[in-house]
């Protein structure tokens, strides 16, 4: 067994200070491939397995009252991996959806999505618009699925769109601000996450969410993504809860 089971506590959402639960919290939800490695098995069924640890922690994330979930599912570096893994792996949001999502609707849970769609193959652009569709007035829990997402370019984008604006004439650059820039990321409207977590022991953000991610508090684990249970979940809330967010002050 991992060094991680020994040496903590059990914690459970009652030991949670329910006033005090991150508003939005980012995932990096990594580690499917080596944990199918470490069973014998094909990375497809790490992924495979890994979807099952979303639809347990968006319910974790549904019933403790997070308001955001946003969970790093695909970035625009992914598309580098074998066409095989590439095209495996763009067939999830269809079959996550085809079964979970009745019961995504009866949560009141609103899904969205974080990424650059023109490159999605139709099938998968096709399934989690129907998902954003039928999920839009939901009022509960933000399910947002970053999906061909990569920050490098989100933040291109977003000088791009303000370069346009300077041009034609709407905005001097003296005038430009943070809000300026946040207005045009694909998380507009959004608060920045307040937690991070990232599993399988790597350290780095993999270009997610550079700019949101400022003031995050942060919390990795060797877990691996098809393990994370909601325990661990619950684990990093607790950590999160003990740490003081001081954004440069005092
Ligand atoms: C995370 O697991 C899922 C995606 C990046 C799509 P990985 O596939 O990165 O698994 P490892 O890191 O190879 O173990
Ligand atoms: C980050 O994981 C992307 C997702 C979890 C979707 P990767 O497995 O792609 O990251 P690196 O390559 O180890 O940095
Ligand atoms: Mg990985």
């Amino acid at each position: 067994m991992r060094a991680f089971f020994s040496k903590a506590p059990a914690t459970t959402s009652q030991t949670l200070d329910t006033e005090n639960i991150p508003q939005h919290i980012a995932i990096i939800m990594d580690g499917n491939g080596r944990w199918a490695k470490s069973r014998g098995l094909p990375r497809m069924a790490g992924h495979h397995s890994g979807m099952k640890t979303v639809k347990r922690i968006t319910m974790a994330a549904e019933r403790l009252g997070v308001k955001y979930l946003t969970l790093y599912a695909f970035s625009t570096e992914n598309w580098k991996r074998p066409k095989a893994e590439v095209e495996f792996l763009m067939k999830l949001p269809q079959e996550f959806l085809s079964i979970e999502l009745n019961e995504l609707i009866e949560k009141n849970v609103q899904v969205r999505m974080m990424g650059y769609k023109g490159d999605l193959p139709d099938h998968t652009l096709h399934a989690v618009e129907e998902a954003i569709r039928k999920t839009a007035n939901n009022t509960g829990l933000v399910l947002n699925f970053a999906l061909n997402y990569g920050s490098r370019k989100e933040m291109i984008e977003a000088v791009r769109q303000i370069g346009y604006s300077v041009q034609a004439g709407d905005l001097q650059p003296d005038e430009i601000e943070e809000s300026h820039l946040a207005n045009h990321l694909l998380t507009a409207g959004m608060p920045d996450p307040d937690l991070l977590i990232r599993t399988s022991g790597e350290l780095r953000l993999s270009n997610f969410m550079l700019w949101q991610l400022a003031y995050s508090e942060m919390w990795f684990t060797d877990v691996y993504w098809p393990e994370f249970a909601e325990e661990h979940f619950h684990e990093a809330i607790q950590e999160y809860q003990r740490r003081a967010r001081r954004y440069g002050g005092l």
